[in-house]
């Protein structure tokens, strides 16, 4: 079986309040893209990686990834406006060999391999998985600075990368974005849309998207706690 995985990380990170976009930002003097690499690299089941950047960045990203020997990301290609735009052009490059692609954002580089691992796994059986965590805090939705109604608790997890599909799934629920104009913060939403069961996998807290300067100080506590 052979699985790819594409890293979108074309954002420019404007929530950060630093000039360098997020992805690049080092902890512990590594890049952030670079250590979620590293995850992917040092992941047997994987064999292809493709890293979706700014098109401005692409010569910058090759030097990274010759400088810290990430060998499977063979394809540095240029990102779009939106996340969407930016898978969609990863989705356009893989081998149709491929079986499985998994997704998962430049800025998480703290997932494990088993967690990886078990995503192949159940997208090779289901056709999409992710990882997910229980909500904690109760979620309300709002609107104009009042509450509209309280989700249950109960039923609220919060969605992870990786996400893993069969590539032909994921292709056509892509094809229906571009034909509709479609626009989603994550991809299994677009394969929800196509009526396809998603798999839910319980993901670790520890497996944080670094967004904000909070989420940066947090993470480099992991770092030095590992
Ligand atoms: O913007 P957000 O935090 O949701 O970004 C999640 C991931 O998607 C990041 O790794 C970011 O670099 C990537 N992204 C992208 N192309 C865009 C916007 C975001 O590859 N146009």
């Amino acid at each position: 079986m052979k699985t790819a995985v594409l890293i979108p990380a074309a954002g420019m990170g404007r929530r950060m309040e630093n000039p360098i976009p997020k992805q690049l930002i080092e902890l512990q003097s590594k890049p952030i893209l670079i250590h979620t690499l590293e995850k992917f690299e040092a992941c047997e089941s994987v064999q292809e990686i493709c890293v979706i950047v700014p098109e401005d960045r692409i010569d910058e990203i090759r030097k990274l990834l010759n400088q810290w020997n990430i060998q499977k990301a063979r394809d540095v290609i240029a990102g779009g406006e939106e996340r969407t735009d930016s898978v969609y052009r990863g989705l356009e490059v893989l081998n149709s060999s491929t079986d499985i692609v998994l997704i998962h954002d430049a800025v998480r580089p703290f997932v494990s391999n088993q967690k990886i691992m078990d995503v192949i796994q159940a997208a090779s059986e289901y056709g999409a998985a992710l990882l997910a965590v229980p909500a904690t805090a109760t979620v309300k939705k709002v609107q104009d600075g009042f509450v509209q109604n309280t989700l249950d608790r109960n039923q609220i997890w919060l969605a992870q990368t990786p996400q893993g599909f069969r590539l032909d799934l994921i292709r056509q629920a892509y094809e229906k974005v571009v034909n509709e104009g479609i626009k989603a913060t994550d991809d299994a939403a677009l394969v929800e849309q196509i009526g396809h069961p998603v798999h839910v996998i319980p993901g670790d807290e520890t497996n944080i998207k670094i967004t904000t300067p909070t989420d940066l100080a947090i993470a480099e506590t992991f770092c030095q706690m590992t």
